[in-house]
């Protein structure tokens, strides 16, 4: 590759300023680049040394030498580290770029051309291409050479003689572009260009003998600044970072859905057509070239997000009772209430500008709420518990409720995770709750959203097996707008959090999940099926969630008690195995699924701290992390566990401290990770230790926080979590945001990284007031992230929060009657609602970096 090492500052009277490394463009003029110094698989990338550029018609075609495999094109970029990446795509083979410029007046002559390897693991192949690839450049290097490739630059390039059996650049772009004919004009307008003369600009560097391959600079692990504290109604990013809020609560689906009303008089019809409430679990997925299906990419793709619950207080119109804005609660309220619920999906696309836009006319674009259909799959499906006078056959639910953390799955399909449905549950009348209604916490009025006093569904006395039906982990394809969603039972039915998935070694789909409730379980599953790596979106492959085992864990101590690490094992929930059995009182593995929280509390499963979202290191197999967000309900009183037979009431139990939860009264929560026996997810054993203890470093008897806490990363209540793809740990909060006493000096809930071996933490972002932070994902090439900010506006303890003249904080009555009281986030003047952020990098580079 012909790059010359020059000093930034260094100017050429014909070229202008040049970057450090590369090769000048000019208008009209090619540039050769040598055949052998291009590992496959190395994207392209274009940079500006100037500040603010554009750039129009740049035409890329990449020539093998024996035939043009593709071409591709820049409309524009701006700004210092722009790139064409995912235009460019992947190159094979060796290249030859030619650079076809109708508007030289917008073309400046300060632009570079670099290549870049941004695959962590092509890095090593590309830096041992670097240290030898001078030599083979120096040789092919003769001016000779040089002019041979000028030669056929003007040769093959003109689009109009032709003299080989090559398409002509024409009929490369033609395929190219196939998908999207509109831009085709555009750029053979370019190629009207190719009229220009070519002149290589290697003649700038020809016959150097200081040729070198630019290595690339390290990715840095946490390269951004810090952000302090903030208790304000905004969101904080660092330094050179933009969020901006997009596609919050009421936001139409598409085109032709009703705009959302700022006096949340909108109609239980009309929230089915709009974006959910309360934003949590969220992954993107790239369309494929074609943009008809599951891909790469990183400028389309669609956004698959979950809605946990609605916040009442501010998402109806208050009523006509003054002492309380709910009543009179009515049908038409409970079926607002579950429109707000579910999952939306939503088509996205990178403008050129790197801002991320809606497309509101896409057929993609998606509502599931709380009344969709949704089929029952597994070895649930169809047993007696999971029957209903509306569905006798036990396979269809409507709806999916109380929606986590979410998982992916590699096949293109988005996982979403069903967990405090009892809170919609109640019943009406006299009752008696059954030791399966206790031990998942169904009770007369449930978390307080009366849709049980109005619908007979959600009332246990009229339809006793719908919460059997809820609870479950649901596999979505977006990219089948037409198709339902499945219930996939042979996960287990608890308290969900999110879903992880890896594929282990041996092929088996691996899903980790915890039990988000105070001293409950960590599960996996490992599939019957093998995953087929070379057919990714096989059917085989999109049925291996249907059949499996599921485990839970258990966390002993190890060679020492009380040095927070140990060893462990998974535990089989299979039917008839470790007690499992009917004289124990299952009779099925259907019986085992729908009941998995008793059958764990039966083989011994270690109670933990509250288990939210687990997470898969990218980069060292086999190592998982999990957020145990805090737990009251440990070591402070008499102790007691679940008992083996399933009867203990939900989150009832006192466990003693253990050396994975080591801590009384853990208000802060930790994070604890375990590394797979083998490095394989389909191992039955593993050793753990603890990440991290959050909390107070001035505190240093046995609550003390772990040494990777400082005064500058306070944080409490971990509970979102997640790798992006270069190894970066992203730590989420959903905690008190009092900021006083324990929690003093943490602000408001947050999002921090951390990295995995070093265990530093630094912080962010943070949310507006009254918020939690959860959800995050990334397109592929990691220059966008999603964010999600939750229920903005929740008071709480909330130093800003509005109080009345005797200083007592707002009722959520008096909150429901004045909605801007406390947050008017994302939109000034306007009640505060849920929404995902864009967070960008200003100059466009990787975020976190
Ligand atoms: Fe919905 Fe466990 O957070
Ligand atoms: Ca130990
Ligand atoms: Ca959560």
């Amino acid at each position: 590759m012909f790059f010359r090492e020059e000093p930034l500052t260094e100017l050429d009277a014909a070229f202008g300023r040049r970057g450090a490394q590369g090769l000048p463009l000019t208008p009209g003029r090619s540039i050769g680049v040598d055949l052998q110094s291009i590992p496959y698989g190395t994207p392209v990338w274009l940079s500006s040394t100037g500040p603010q550029t554009s750039l129009n018609r740049l035409v890329m075609a990449q020539d093998t030498g024996s035939a043009i495999v593709g071409a591709v094109r820049a409309d524009w970029f701006a700004g210092w580290g722009y790139e064409a990446a995912e235009l460019a795509g992947r190159l094979k083979h060796s290249l030859r770029l030619w650079v076809l410029c109708g508007l030289a007046h917008q073309f400046r002559p300060d632009f570079s051309v670099m290549f870049w390897n941004e695959i962590p693991e092509l890095s090593q192949t590309f830096m041992k291409m670097s240290r030898k690839v001078p030599k083979l450049a120096r040789r092919h290097l003769s001016t000779t050479h040089t002019e041979h490739f000028m030669a056929q630059s003007i040769r093959d390039d003109d689009g109009v003689s032709n003299p080989t059996h090559n398409p002509s650049l024409e009929q490369v772009v033609d395929q190219a572009l196939a998908i999207k004919p509109s831009r085709r004009s555009l750029l053979l307008g370019g190629f009207g260009a190719a009229m220009l003369p070519f002149v290589s600009g290697l003649a700038a560097c020809s016959s150097s003998d200081d040729v070198v391959i630019p290595t690339p600079a390290p990715e840095e692990m946490l390269g951004f600044t810090a952000v302090g504290i903030s208790t304000a109604d905004t969101v904080v990013v660092p330094a050179g970072y933009a969020a901006t809020a997009f596609i919050p609560w009421g936001e139409p689906i598409n085109t032709l859905a009703p705009a959302w009303k700022p006096d949340a008089s909108n109609s239980a019809a009309e929230q089915e057509q709009q974006v959910g409430d309360n934003h949590d679990g969220m992954a993107f997925f790239g369309f494929n070239a074609a943009a008809n299906g599951f891909g790469d990419r990183s400028d389309e793709g669609l956004l698959v997000l979950n809605h946990e619950y609605i916040n009442p207080e501010y998402f109806y119109v208050p009523g006509s009772d003054p002492a309380d804005w709910l009543a009179p609660f009515t049908l038409e309220k409970a079926r607002k209430g579950q429109a707000g619920h579910g999952i939306s999906i939503v088509h996205v696309k990178r403008a050129a500008d790197g801002k991320v836009e809606h497309v509101k006319t896409s057929p993609y674009n998606r509502r599931i709420h709380g009344n969709t259909p949704i089929t029952i799959q597994g070895p649930a499906a169809g047993h007696a518990l999971m029957k209903t006078a509306a569905d006798p056959a036990g396979i269809e639910v409507l709806g999916t409720l109380n929606n986590c953390g979410n998982g992916r799955t590699p096949w293109g399909t988005y996982l979403t995770c069903e967990e405090n449905f009892n809170g919609y549950f109640g019943w009406n009348g006299a009752h008696t709750a059954t030791p399966l209604e206790n031990r998942y916490g169904i009770t007369a009025a449930g978390f307080g959203y009366l849709w049980h006093t109005v619908d007979p569904r959600f009332d246990v006395n009229a339809t006793p097996n719908e919460p059997n039906r809820h609870g479950w982990i649901v596999e979505v394809d977006p990219f089948n707008p037409g198709g339902k969603a499945i219930k996939r039972t042979a996960l287990g039915r608890f308290k969900h959090e999110n879903a992880e998935l890896v594929v282990a070694p041996n092929g088996k789909v691996v899903v980790y999940m915890g039990c988000d409730e105070r001293n409950e379980y960590i599960y996996k599953f490992v599939s019957t099926g093998t995953f087929d790596a070379a057919n990714p979106t096989s059917a085989a492959n999109r049925n291996l969630l249907a059949e499996g085992t599921l485990y839970v864990a258990r966390f002993d101590a190890g060679a020492a008690t009380g040095d927070q690490m140990g060893t462990g094992v998974w535990l089989p929930l299979v039917f008839g195995q470790n007690g499992l059995t009917e004289a124990n009182g299952f009779t099925s593995q259907a019986d085992v699924m729908i009941r998995a929280r008793q059958a764990a509390d039966r083989v011994g499963a270690t109670m933990m701290d509250r288990p939210e979202w687990v997470a898969a290191n990218p980069k060292k197999a086999g190592e998982v992390y999990v957020t145990l967000t805090n737990n009251n309900r440990r070591g402070t009183t008499t102790a007691s566990s679940n008992n083996a037979d399933g009867s203990t009431t939900a989150g009832s139990a006192r466990p003693p401290v253990d050396d994975a939860n080591p801590r009384v009264n853990n208000v802060w929560g930790h994070i604890l990770r375990w590394n797979e026996a083998g490095g394989t997810g389909a191992a039955l054993s593993f050793t753990w230790d603890i990440y991290v203890l959050a909390g107070q470093p001035s505190i240093t008897d046995a609550r003390k926080p772990s040494a990777n806490i400082t005064l500058d990363n306070l944080f409490n209540s971990p509970d979102g979590l997640a790798f992006d793809s270069f190894g970066r740990m992203w730590i989420q909060t959903d905690g008190s945001f009092a900021n006083t006493g324990d929690f003093a000096g943490n602000g408001n809930n947050q999002m921090l990284v951390g990295d995995p071996q070093t265990k530093v933490i630094k912080r962010f972002l943070v949310g507006p007031s009254g918020c939690e932070v959860t959800g995050i994902t990334w397109t592929p090439d990691r220059k966008t992230m999603f964010v999600n900010i939750q229920h903005p506006g929740e008071i709480g303890s909330h130093p800003n929060r509005p109080k009345n003249a005797d200083g007592s904080t707002f009722t959520d009555n008096q909150i429901a009657r004045n909605a801007t009281a406390f947050s008017q986030w994302p939109t000034a003047g306007a009640r505060p609602r849920s929404a995902t952020v864009v967070v960008r990098r200003s100059d466009g580079g990787v975020v976190g970096t």
